[in-house]
């Protein structure tokens, strides 16, 4: 290809990125714990955390503080879904995920719909939010941080997260197109309806501590949470900055305490991998 054109292409790409509203609106620090340590009792799994936050808070290495009177406990349940079953996922440009959450049995259920890659220019395409649903859907640019043995890894996620009414149950199909009416245009060759399905009738407990930190000071929130599904297990300790400027002496601490945390092999589950040169 021309040269010329090659750079009129990542000009508007460029271009395109700033214009699309993607700066980071939070940063989330996260690291893989192990599943062994939560499974039976997450409360007492949780203690065991934080005991080891407690010591890097006495070391006094990094300005961090952690709030044990600002701990709850809750449950949600959450429902995976998936793109309808008669729609080859091979039809969008890229991978995207659906999952519903209910945090309380008494409050409306969520559909969150992510993309997550390496290359923010991927993730970065912005949808336009039906007028019935505007009031009702956040949309978050994300940069997550994963903390494994020491080393960060970052990727950018793009999500969509609208409160459905009262009576979705979460086993009914969803039509995100009357959502984000141009998601089928801009994410699938087809472009046809994109319809969502859930996975399976199973419904998960998904266990949360949520609590306070404080970073350099300032107050963050942290969490830890664990869900056991058919295939997959989660469980994780994580903390978001909000907020598209962040003073960069509480970014460092964010790091050094994440870095920190993943290579104590009690709690993390990847501090053992070797690192690949
Ligand atoms: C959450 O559910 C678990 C069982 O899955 C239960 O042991 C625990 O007490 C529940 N916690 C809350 C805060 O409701
Ligand atoms: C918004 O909702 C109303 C009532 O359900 C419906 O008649 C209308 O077509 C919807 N508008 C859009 C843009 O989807
Ligand atoms: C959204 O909120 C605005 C301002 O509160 C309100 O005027 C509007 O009617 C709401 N739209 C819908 C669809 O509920
Ligand atoms: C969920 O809602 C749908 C309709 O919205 C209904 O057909 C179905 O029976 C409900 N399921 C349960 C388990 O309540
Ligand atoms: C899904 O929503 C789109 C846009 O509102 C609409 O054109 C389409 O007919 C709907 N499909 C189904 C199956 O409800």
């Amino acid at each position: 290809m021309n040269m010329l054109i090659v750079s009129y292409i990542l000009i508007i790409h460029i271009y395109g990125i700033m214009a699309m509203d993607c700066e980071y609106s939070s940063r989330e620090y996260q690291v893989v714990l192990r599943p062994d340590l939560l499974i039976n009792s997450f409360e007492a799994g949780v203690m065991r955390i934080f005991e080891e936050l407690d010591r890097i808070e006495d070391a006094k290495r990094i300005p961090f503080k952690l709030s044990r009177s600002s701990l709850k406990f809750k449950n949600e349940t959450l429902v995976s879904y998936t793109h309808d079953l008669s729609r080859n996922s091979e039809d969008f440009f890229i991978p995207i995920t659906f999952k519903s959450r209910r945090k309380k049995p008494t409050e409306a259920a969520d559909i969150v719909m992510k993309m997550s890659n390496a290359d923010p220019a991927i993730t970065c395409t912005p949808l336009t939010v039906s007028e019935n649903y505007t009031n009702s859907t956040k949309i978050k640019f994300e940069l997550d941080i994963h903390a494994e043995n020491g080393f960060l890894r970052a990727q950018s996620a793009h999500s969509y997260t609208t409160d459905l009414s009262i009576d979705f149950n979460q086993t009914s199909s969803i039509n995100i197109s009357d959502i984000l009416i141009d998601a089928a245009t801009k994410m699938t060759y087809s472009q046809e309806p994109l319809i969502i399905v859930p996975k399976s009738t199973n419904k998960f407990v998904v266990q949360t501590a949520e609590f306070k930190i404080n970073l350099a000071n300032e107050k963050v929130g942290a969490m830890i949470m664990f869900y056991k599904k058919l295939d997959s297990i989660k469980s994780e300790f994580s903390f978001r900055i909000k907020g598209s400027t962040v003073d960069r002496k509480v970014l460092l601490v964010a790091q050094q305490l994440v870095i920190e945390l993943s290579q104590i092999t009690n709690i993390a589950l990847y501090s053992l991998i070797q690192p690949r040169n």
